[in-house]
């Protein structure tokens, strides 16, 4: 490695703007934020960027639900990640969003590159399609019986029971999970990246060490099977950006997440004077790095670098894949409580004991890392409380009651001081090569020995004898010494302690550093307390609460889920008379309803009232209804509103009727 200050950009992958960060993205961002800490520390240029990454028919249809835009929708949660991350002491260079005139630029620019290098082909594929909703069904917007087991409610691309993949119109009797239709499947022309004409580039740039060796043999198999080509098109609605020459069509959200990397990055540039050539320039000497999951390797190692490829830029240095997080063994659950969100996790724990425990947890392979709850408090009580800080809260009491803060004007053991800064070269090795657990057992094992050497010495029996003052402040600054330079190793894991240690020794904490002599410290504050049981159960607990779901199996006669006063009064019920009601041809339970809500035109609705009443029996009745609910387009035409009625069902059904003297249009309070 060169001693020369690198110059190094770093990325984790673009979070989506529709959801909160959990502690599963945690390990990644922890992961990352720990990396550049140290390449910072050791003095090199490193700039760590990320964004949110806002596109795509998710964040589209969630906005959608709750009647807001997607700007607003994506707007409100980039705030609430960079919240999340502050909280956790991630310290991005950039944080920003792939909805930015920066990334519509760069997108273009591949896109027009990959056209001009006859890189895109045009073909005509087949897929489902919501006839409600009028728009194209992603595979997970599509639900059916697995074509191979049977299994019920299966997503459109693959079975949760038999673990096999097919095509979504191999799935039987699909629904839309959006409009719960049966959707159709429709043709359209779509544009695709013919990925075979990177496959030569692909091959030397995997097999050149950018890769690990578990992620070089996945690439490997995709190899064989053949790349298929990419499709990178999207017909609307869509939020996304639109194909400059093909209006009202739209970039796939995967085309434009990876350059939001480059996107965010010259917005720093720009706002920090930094030169984006040097950093994506095809004949770059800097390093870029992107760390990401296992699961998106192939949109980073095929997609991402023939991107590049065709834009004119320099491609990754490296890909630095991880595994998924477990907890206590298993895959995060909703039921279990341990789908636990960043800032529930906030409300109940210090955020440095993750970060610890992650830390001590993860080595540079793809393995999936486990959070294992009661190794989690033992590790970090026994690592951080009773072995790292116990250094100093042991030694520090001395210097400040005894010698006014004045620490020894010399090293009691200059060798085993000498130690503990040789050791540094082995710890910085295990960090730079993502290493984080080798690291952290180097450093616990100096803990040991620090306490060890304050063990043999014995300071508070020292401060019972007149004559051993002289080396009881020895001892003591000793101890305080070893802890600073400890410190210096373990401050990209714990960046908020570090400011709390560079306070009480009224010095800097810096990687291998000279030691304190003759130097006066401040009083001292408790650095760090005990985790408690009781705050991992109040965490598991909360997570249960944050993210409960009513079960679908609740019995009709139970109350489900509970809403707000808002959303409740959100609903708009009006009087409605019923001025025309009529059997619909072909429809077996619906009833077609013309009421009169006192607008200038009546409302058509269909109900599916039909065992229950006879049509005659409805005429001029009046009943309640929701009079701004989304008009839904069903097979016999357009559905303008909802009539309330009450009953388990069939013959069962009884309209509500409000009291005589109600007039059409009224507002049922
Ligand atoms: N938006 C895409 C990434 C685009 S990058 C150009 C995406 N977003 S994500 O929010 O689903 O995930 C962000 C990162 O967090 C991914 O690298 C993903 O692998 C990681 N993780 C999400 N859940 C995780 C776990 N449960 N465990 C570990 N990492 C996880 O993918
Ligand atoms: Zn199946």
């Amino acid at each position: 490695m060169t001693n020369l200050p690198r110059k190094i950009l770093v990325t984790s992958a673009l979070p989506y703007a529709n959801g909160s960060i959990h502690i599963g993205h945690l390990v990644e961002y922890i992961q990352t934020d720990i990396w550049v800490r140290f390449q910072k520390l050791r003095g090199h240029q490193c700039y760590y960027v990320c964004a949110d990454d806002a596109h795509g028919t998710p964040i589209m249809l969630r906005a959608q639900k709750e009647g807001i835009t997607p700007e607003e929708l994506i707007a409100r949660f980039n705030i609430e990640h960079q919240a999340d991350f502050v909280d956790f002491a991630i310290q991005f260079d950039n944080y920003y969003s792939t909805h930015s005139p920066e990334n519509q630029h760069f997108s273009n620019l591949i896109y027009k590159s990959l056209k001009e290098g006859g890189h895109i082909e045009r073909h005509t594929i087949c897929q489902f399609y919501d006839p409600v909703k009028e728009m194209f069904l992603p595979d997970r917007f599509i639900r059916g019986e697995c074509p191979h087991c049977g299994a019920k409610e299966q997503y459109g691309d693959h079975c949760e029971n038999c673990l096999k993949t097919y095509e979504p119109t191999d799935l039987k009797n699909p629904v839309s999970a959006i409009s719960g239709e049966t959707p159709i499947e429709k043709d359209s022309e779509h544009l695709f990246v013919n990925l075979s004409n990177f496959e030569a580039m692909l091959r030397e740039w995997t097999g050149s060490g950018a890769l690990q060796p578990e992620v070089l043999h996945k690439i490997g198999e995709w190899f064989e099977t053949g790349l298929k080509a990419w499709d990178i098109f999207r017909d609307p609605p869509y939020f996304g950006f639109e194909i400059p020459d093909e209006p009202g069509k739209y970039f796939y959200v995967w085309l434009d997440a990876p350059i939001g990397y480059m996107a965010s990055f010259k917005n720093l540039c720009d706002r920090k004077n930094v030169d984006f050539d040097e950093f994506w320039g095809k004949d770059s000497q800097a390093e870029v790095y992107h760390f990401i999951g296992k699961d998106i390797q192939y949109f980073h190692c095929l997609f991402w670098p023939s991107m590049l490829t065709a834009g004119g830029f320099r491609k990754p240095t490296a890909v630095f894949v991880h595994g998924f997080l477990t907890v206590d063994g298993e895959k995060m659950s909703k039921s279990r409580g341990t789908f636990i969100n960043a800032r529930t996790y906030l409300n109940h724990i210090k955020p440095e004991y993750l970060r610890y425990y992650f830390a001590a947890k993860l080595g540079n392979g793809v393995d999936d890392v486990d959070l294992n709850l009661d190794d989690f408090l033992q590790r970090v009580n026994t690592d951080l409380v009773n072995k790292f800080v116990n250094i100093a809260s042991r030694c520090v009491k001395f210097i400040t009651s005894h010698f006014e803060g004045k620490m020894a004007s010399e090293l009691a053991d200059t060798a085993l001081y000498q130690q503990f800064i040789e050791e540094g070269d082995k710890i910085a090795e295990a960090y730079e090569s993502r290493d984080y657990n080798k690291a952290m057992r180097y450093i616990m094992a100096l803990a040991d020995r620090a306490n060890q050497y304050i063990d043999t010495h014995k300071p508070w029996t020292m401060v019972k004898q007149a004559e051993n003052k002289a080396e009881l402040q020895a001892v003591c600054s000793q101890g305080l010494n070893l802890f600073r330079v400890l410190m210096g190793y373990l401050a990209p894991v714990l960046p908020l302690m570090v400011n709390q240690v560079e306070a009480f020794l009224a010095a800097k904490v810096f990687w291998q550093p000279e030691p304190l002599l003759a130097h006066t410290i401040n009083p001292y504050k408790p650095l760090i307390t005990r985790i408690q049981k009781k705050q991992i159960d109040a965490m598991i607990e909360a997570s249960k609460e944050s993210l409960a779901t009513p079960s679908k199996k609740t019995p009709p006669s139970s109350v489900t889920e509970t809403i707000s006063y808002e959303d409740f009064a959100k609903v708009d019920l009006r009087i409605a008379r019923i001025i025309k009601a009529e059997h619909v041809e072909g429809a077996q339970k619906l009833l077609r309803l013309t009421l009169d809500v006192g607008e200038e035109k009546p409302r058509n609705i269909f109900a599916g009232i039909k065992d229950a009443y006879a049509p005659e029996q409805l005429t001029d009745k009046l009943t309640i209804m929701v009079a701004n609910l989304i008009p839904r387009k069903m097979r016999f035409g357009l559905s303008e509103g909802m009539v309330l009625a009450a009953g388990p069902g069939k013959k069962d059904i009884f309209l509500l009727g409000p009291d005589e003297g109600a007039k059409p249009g009224m507002r049922v309070k």
